[in-house]
């Protein structure tokens, strides 16, 4: 859901100020009724009118990138780094769904529906990430329950979590842990796995709900169906 000015200033008819004079003096119709409440939220569904032109509704658009590394995770980045929008060929504007690091790599889906954006991110709708890190030293049981269970980082415990632990190779120092997550806070794996005396050397995202990395290499893209976009709409948890 997108503010009514602002739905309009993005269609291209005008700046986010002169839509919300036309709002003011009566001039936007939503679905037939005009609307002078600056706070008033459209989906794009509805039907706008705009002194009496009918806005063309927006066109979604869903891509799923296998994010490489080294490419941040944003629309702009003021140091010019590279971004993952710069990865996907569209002249439209579109965000990311969530964030992954600079040097995370893995599934990242970019969209201009926020809705469908909430639905991926919100804790309650469950939706799995999964998460492949590797840590430097032997992980063991009691450190992996306590992760699953819950640590505190930035003054919120996390959420209860699943932890399998892939593989360790005792040569190298190193263990291999597939983390599923319903949340997506701000280096979430890094600071859990901190918590319990691990750094992540490496990590990738596996899986976000139904989407994985199949027939993706790193740095392609592809989009989204339209069975695979209404599949996600079904897993909202009201
Ligand atoms: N957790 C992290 O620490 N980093 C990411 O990029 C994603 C999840």
């Amino acid at each position: 859901m997108e503010r009514l000015q602002k739905y309009i200033a993005n269609s291209g008819y005008t700046s986010r100020r002169k839509a919300e004079e036309l709002i003011k003096n009566g001039k936007v119709l939503v679905n037939q009724v005009p609307v002078t409440e600056l706070g008033f939220k459209v989906s794009g569904k509805e039907e706008i009118i705009v002194e009496g032109h009918v806005l063309k509704k927006e066109e979604k658009l869903y891509y799923l990138l296998n994010k490489p590394r080294g490419v941040i995770t944003s629309v702009k980045d003021d140091k010019n780094r590279k971004t993952v929008v710069d990865l996907i060929d569209t002249s439209k504007r579109i965000y990311p769904v969530g964030r992954l690091d600079y040097d995370t790599t893995g599934v990242l889906l970019l969209t201009n529906d926020g809705e469908f954006a909430n639905i991926l991110m919100h804790p309650k709708n469950k939706i799995d990430k999964v998460y492949i890190a590797k840590l430097n030293g032997i992980i063991k049981a009691d450190a992996i329950k306590k992760v699953e269970n819950g640590v505190e980082f930035d003054g919120k415990v996390s959420a209860k979590c699943r932890v399998k632990l892939r593989k360790k190779d005792a040569s190298k120092n190193t263990s291999i842990v597939e983390v599923t997550i319903h949340e997506g806070r701000n280096h979430q794996i890094k600071k859990m796995f901190s918590k319990v005396g691990f750094e992540v050397l490496k990590l990738k995202r596996e899986r976000v709900g139904i989407f994985t990395l199949d027939g993706l290499k790193s740095g392609e893209y592809r989009p989204l169906s339209f069975k695979e976009v209404a599949r996600v709409y079904a897993m909202y948890n009201k």
